[in-house]
């Protein structure tokens, strides 16, 4: 049977750059909102000598992340999921920031361990973004909402972010994101581990994708100045 290596966000950035690094003998799926960067993805992958196909999925979805672990089942054994999918301050308003980054974790990670065996690996991405928000401002048990009762999950972790205003809102529902991110892959992995599926988080510095010069001027005030203080 073939082996299967996922790819959120694998239209661009990391996820693309991630791709080029997997053996050659795997299928690589790249999956995003926009097909037309998939197709380009696709067509960079096979003209590297990959067999690629491209499958759009809002992760944010949890039906259509469902059917993007059908689609990837049905072509073989899916061995690697590396979840590089995500929005950034810049891009997005908190409540997407939070949708798209921490509860399409939870989607991916959960529809696709169903579908995984012993030998495989789950890569959540997170950001070093995570590590500038201070721990008092997010409790353990409003993180642990998130697969439980996700409308109180994201009520209470969008409280902070919704008092302040711009980019600093915005910034600040990122880190919150990605510290979940951190988390949740980490509680997946003690989940998971005694089926014999690794899971774990990756937290990047600023890194020269679309999204990392989009950030490059005001990614610095992930958590304001002024709410510090
Ligand atoms: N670049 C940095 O400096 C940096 C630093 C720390 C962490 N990160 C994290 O690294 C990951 C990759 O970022 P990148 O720098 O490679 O940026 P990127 O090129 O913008 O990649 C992000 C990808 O995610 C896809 N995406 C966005 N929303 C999605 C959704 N709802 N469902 C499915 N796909 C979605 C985008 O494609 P579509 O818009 O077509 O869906 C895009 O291809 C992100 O999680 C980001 O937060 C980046």
């Amino acid at each position: 049977m073939k082996r299967v290596c996922v790819i959120t966000g694998g239209g661009s950035g990391m996820g693309l750059a991630a791709a080029k690094c997997m053996p050659k003998d795997k299928i690589i799926v790249v999956t995003g909102r926009t097909m037309s960067k998939l197709e380009k993805a696709v067509k960079e992958l096979e003209e590297a000598g990959y067999e690629a196909y491209a499958k759009t999925c809002d992760t944010s979805n949890r039906q259509q992340v469902r059917e993007l672990a059908e689609y990837a089942a049905g072509l073989g054994e899916i061995k690697n999921v590396i979840n590089s999918a995500g929005l950034s301050p810049a891009m997005a308003k908190p409540e997407q920031l939070i949708r798209v980054n921490a509860l399409g974790t939870v989607y991916i990670n959960q529809e696709f361990s169903k579908r995984m065996k012993e030998g495989s690996v789950i890569v959540d991405v997170s950001s070093n973004s995570a590590y500038m928000i201070p721990e008092f401002l997010v409790s353990k048990k409003t993180l642990a909402l998130a697969d439980k009762d996700e409308a109180l999950f994201l009520k209470k972790v969008l409280k902070l972010p919704n008092m302040l205003k711009g980019y600093q809102a915005a910034g600040l529902a990122y880190g919150l994101s990605k510290k979940f991110v951190i988390w949740y892959a980490a509680k997946c992995a003690f989940e998971y581990g005694s089926r014999g599926i690794r899971v774990c988080s990756l937290s990047p510095g600023l890194i020269a994708t679309d999204m990392g010069n989009l950030e490059a001027g005001e990614g610095g005030s992930v958590v304001g100045k002024k709410f510090l203080k």
